[in-house]
C-alpha cells in the first residue's frame, strides 16, 4: 500500500529541507513525504491526469494525508487526488472548516457542543458592543488563526477599541472577540481522536504565569491529564460532526466543566505519543482502514 504525506505550511513545511520526498517502508505500507510544493498535477485536457513529483511522473497513491493549514494549493491537490479514487484520512471539505475558528463555532453550536461565547468583529464594530457582549477581559484572534499567534486578551474598552481601529477596511478574514475563560488559567486540553476515539489526552501549560495560551509555540509544556469519560464522550462527538478521522480537540476549563476552544486537523502531539507504539498502531489504522 502507498501512503503520502503531503506537508504544508504550519504542518513542518520548513524543516522538509529536501526538495526530493523521502521514502520509507514499514511492514506493507510505503511511505512518501513530499513538500506540497513539489507536486504539480494536469486537470481537464484528455482527462487522463498526470501527477508530478520534483519533475517526475509518478502513480498516485493508495492513500494520503495533508499536514498543515488549509490552503487553495493543498485543496486542488486533495480533489485531483480524491477525483482518481485515492483515499484522503482527512476530507478536505472538513480540513477547510476546522481551519476557520468561526465555521467551527457555528458547526458545533447546532450540536449543542458547549463554547466560549463569541462575537465576529470586523473594522466597524464599536467596542462598547463587544465589552456589552463578552464583558472585560476579552481575547480577540484571527478566525483562521494557529499557534496562538495574534491571539490578544485586552483589558478595556479602549484596548479593544485600538485592536479594532487597527484591523484592515473591509478585511476578508474574520476576527472573533471572545469571552475570557479565566479558570482556564493558561492551560488547556489537547484531547487526539482517531477515527472518532480518544486516544490521547495531554494538558498543556503556558510557559510563565503572565501567559494565558497554553501554545508550545510560545514556550508552553505538556503535562499528563486524565479527562473523565463523558468529556471524552464529547470529544468523540465532536470529531464526528466535523467529519475528521483525524484531529486534536483543544478543551478549556470553564467555570461549569470544559469547552471547546477549537478543533484541530493536524494536531500536535507530544513526542512521548509519537513515539509510541500506540501512535503507530493508531496511524497503521487510519492508512489501512
Ligand atoms: N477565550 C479564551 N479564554 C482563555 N484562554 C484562551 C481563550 N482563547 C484562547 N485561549 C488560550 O490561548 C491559546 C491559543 O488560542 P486558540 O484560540 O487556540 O488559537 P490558536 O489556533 O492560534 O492556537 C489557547 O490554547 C488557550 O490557552
Ligand atoms: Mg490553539
Amino acid at each position: 500500500m502507498n501512503y503520502w504525506v503531503i506537508i504544508g505550511e504550519g504542518g513542518g513545511f520548513e524543516e522538509v529541507k529536501s526538495i526530493k520526498s523521502d521514502f520509507s517502508r514499514s511492514g506493507k505500507i510505503n511511505k512518501t513525504t513530499v513538500r506540497m510544493d513539489d507536486i504539480v498535477f494536469t486537470t481537464g485536457g484528455d482527462g487522463k491526469a498526470k501527477i508530478f513529483i520534483c519533475g517526475e511522473e509518478i502513480a498516485p497513491p493508495d492513500v494520503f494525508m495533508l499536514w498543515g493549514h488549509y490552503n487553495e494549493v493543498f485543496e486542488g491537490i486533495s480533489r485531483r487526488l480524491t477525483s482518481l479514487g485515492v483515499r484522503s484520512i482527512n476530507d478536505i471539505d472538513a480540513k477547510r472548516i476546522v481551519c476557520s475558528k468561526l465555521s467551527t463555532a457555528l458547526l458545533l453550536e447546532q450540536a449543542g457542543i458547549p463554547q466560549a461565547k463569541s462575537l465576529t468583529v470586523t473594522s466597524h464594530t464599536s467596542a462598547k458592543t463587544v465589552v456589552e457582549c463578552l464583558g472585560l477581559p476579552a481575547v480577540l484572534k484571527p478566525s483562521n488563526g494557529a499557534q496562538g499567534e495574534g491571539v490578544v486578551l485586552l483589558h478595556s474598552e479602549q484596548e479593544i477599541a485600538d485592536y479594532i481601529s487597527a484591523l484592515p477596511e473591509a478585511d476578508t478574514n474574520a476576527v472573533l472577540a471572545q469571552e475570557f475563560i479565566s479558570t482556564a488559567k493558561g492551560r488547556d486540553i489537547r484531547v487526539v481522536v482517531a477515527d472518532y476515539k480518544v486516544v490521547r489526552v495531554i494538558q498543556r501549560v503556558a510557559g510563565n504565569s503572565d501567559e494565558f495560551r497554553s501554545n508550545i509555540h510560545l514556550g508552553g509544556h505538556c503535562e499528563e491529564f486524565d479527562l473523565d469519560d463523558d468529556t471524552e464522550k464529547m470529544c468523540e462527538k465532536v470529531a464526528k460532526v466535523c467529519g475528521l478521522r483525524l484531529c486534536g480537540i483543544d478543551l478549556l476549563q470553564a467555570e461549569n466543566g470544559f469547552v471547546v476552544g477549537e478543533v484541530n486537523c493536524t494536531p500536535g502531539m507530544d513526542d512521548e505519543f509519537l513515539k509510541s507504539d500506540r501512535f503507530r498502531q493508531v496511524l497503521h489504522d487510519l492508512i489501512v482502514g
